[in-house]
């Protein structure tokens, strides 16, 4: 049999996990940011935010930011140039996204090879990869609204920008609940993240 071939080289290991770190921090900091000035009925519990109060986490947040943008503009960079993102994430049709995600909860999707993602992994990472262009789109015009101009007359008033990045943001974090569990339910999936094969 020998030894399985590597499904994620190392580059796609590395910038996905500094990905993992930057988005937590990005999440847990943007909350308590959130929290000072709610555009919603509700407020993060402060437990589950991050940088102690309003500076602090505003601080975090633009520090985290440049690793975020950085790594982000490697990772999916990457992903185009090598091709990898056009063999492993198209075609995204709405069939295999319906009979595979019946498949998964009804327990018969098939998780044997790890080097092919189903129909609904396809539009997830695709999603969650315009989400986090998104998120820093609608973050730049945040903010540098005065040098982003352009960005935020595009994409309408400040106030429907904060709503945007807050929905990018909600994408992020509803794909991430999912993503977790299922590398929890598949741990040969986890392992091939993090040592390149299962
Ligand atoms: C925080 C804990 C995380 C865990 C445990 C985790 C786990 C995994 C696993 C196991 C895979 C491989 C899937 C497979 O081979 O079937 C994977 C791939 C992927 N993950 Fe995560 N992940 C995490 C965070 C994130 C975050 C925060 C994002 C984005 C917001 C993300 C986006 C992706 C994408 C786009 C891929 C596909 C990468 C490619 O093939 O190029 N992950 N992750």
């Amino acid at each position: 049999m020998g030894t399985p071939r590597v499904i994620h080289p190392l580059f796609v290991r590395i910038t996905h996990w500094i990905n993992a770190v930057a988005i937590l921090v990005m999440i847990l900091s943007g909350w308590a940011i959130y929290n000072a000035s709610p555009i919603f009925d509700f407020s993060f519990p402060p437990a589950l935010t991050l940088g102690g109060g309003f500076i602090g986490a505003l601080r975090l947040h633009f520090a985290a930011m440049w690793l975020l943008a950085a790594n982000a503009i490697l990772m999916i960079g990457y992903g185009l140039a090598s091709g990898r993102y056009r063999a492993k994430l198209l075609p995204i049709r709405i069939r295999d996204i319906i009979d595979d995600g019946r498949a998964a909860l009804t327990g018969r999707l098939s998780h044997v090879d790890l080097s092919q993602y189903n129909g609904v992994q396809k539009a997830m990472y695709a999603a969650v990869l315009v989400a986090i262009v998104g998120a820093i789109i609608t973050g730049l015009a945040l903010w540098k609204p005065v040098q982003f101009q352009f960005l935020a007359r595009l994409l309408g008033d400040f106030d429907t920008v904060r709503v945007l990045h807050f929905l990018a943001m909600s994408g992020i974090a509803l794909f991430i609940l999912v993503h977790v569990t299922m590398a929890l339910l598949v741990p040969r999936s986890l392992l091939a993240i993090l040592r390149g094969r299962p």
